[in-house]
């Protein structure tokens, strides 16, 4: 149960990742979970729901609609939303698994360090697996993360959604920069993802920060015959 994990966390992060976990799959337009049956579930204030609320409200994730209540968010027009891996299939009705190629402990390379905004050598986790779906992998990603911002992320089992175990320490990523280009794959890639050396890929890359803080550097070479990015564009105003 992911309210019991981690008895240190603040309450209010308990409460939101809890929510968050609970309306994933949840039809959007859906009632969110009433306010006062955390309160006892959780024996916690009012006060700690409704900031574990508001924030999923900010995040995007519910939607306040005056006079009649909280709801799961319908897609905005014109939004893209910062969604992890896990997230993205299971909102198409598929699974998410991880195989993990290595996790460990390096020092960041200038590139790393400056997306990062670290010092070039600093202590960077390194985490490289390769993202399936219903047993076929569709992707590899290479993470690097602040170790300073993340201790014990190592010690512990390897959490299967990297963005949830991030919300369980109150870094959620809340916005992010994404780069996607055409390629085709190393023959090292096709390898990797059962493909053919020289098939199309779309390599992804993204900076996401947690506020102000960049919690996390990756780059992502996905099957270009598995998955598509959808980008939604509006005009502000
Ligand atoms: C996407 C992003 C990655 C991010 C991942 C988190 O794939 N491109 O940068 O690390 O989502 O996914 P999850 O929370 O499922 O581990």
């Amino acid at each position: 149960m992911l309210h019991a994990a981690g008895s240190g966390a603040l309450k209010h992060v308990q409460v939101r990742e809890y929510v968050r976990a609970l309306v994933r799959d949840a039809e959007p337009g859906s009632p969110a979970p009433s306010e006062r049956e955390l309160v006892q579930q959780f024996g916690v204030a009012r006060m700690t729901v409704r900031q574990a609320m508001d924030a999923l409200v900010t995040e995007g994730l519910l939607e306040r609609i005056p006079g009649r209540g909280t709801f799961v968010a319908r897609p905005r027009r014109g939004v893209g939303r910062l969604t992890s891996f896990t997230e993205e299939m299971h909102r198409v009705g598929l699974t998410s698994e991880n195989q993990t190629l290595h996790a460990r402990l390096g020092q960041a390379g200038p590139g790393v360090a400056r997306a990062l905004g670290i010092t070039a050598g600093d202590a960077v986790i390194h985490w490289k697996r390769l993202r399936c779906s219903d047993g076929e992998v569709i992707a590899i990603e290479d993470a690097y993360l602040n170790e300073v911002m993340l201790p014990g992320f190592l010690q512990a089992p390897l959490p299967a959604s990297l963005y949830d175990e991030l919300g369980a320490r109150g870094l959620r990523p809340t916005w992010a920069e994404d780069t996607v280009t055409a390629d085709v794959a190393s023959p090292d890639e096709a390898d990797l993802l059962g493909i053919a050396g020289g098939t199309a890929v779309l390599r992804q890359t993204r900076r996401a920060l947690a506020g102000d803080a960049v919690v996390e550097v990756s780059r992502s070479c996905y099957r270009a015959d598995r998955y598509t990015l959808r980008v939604q564009l509006g005009v502000e105003g």
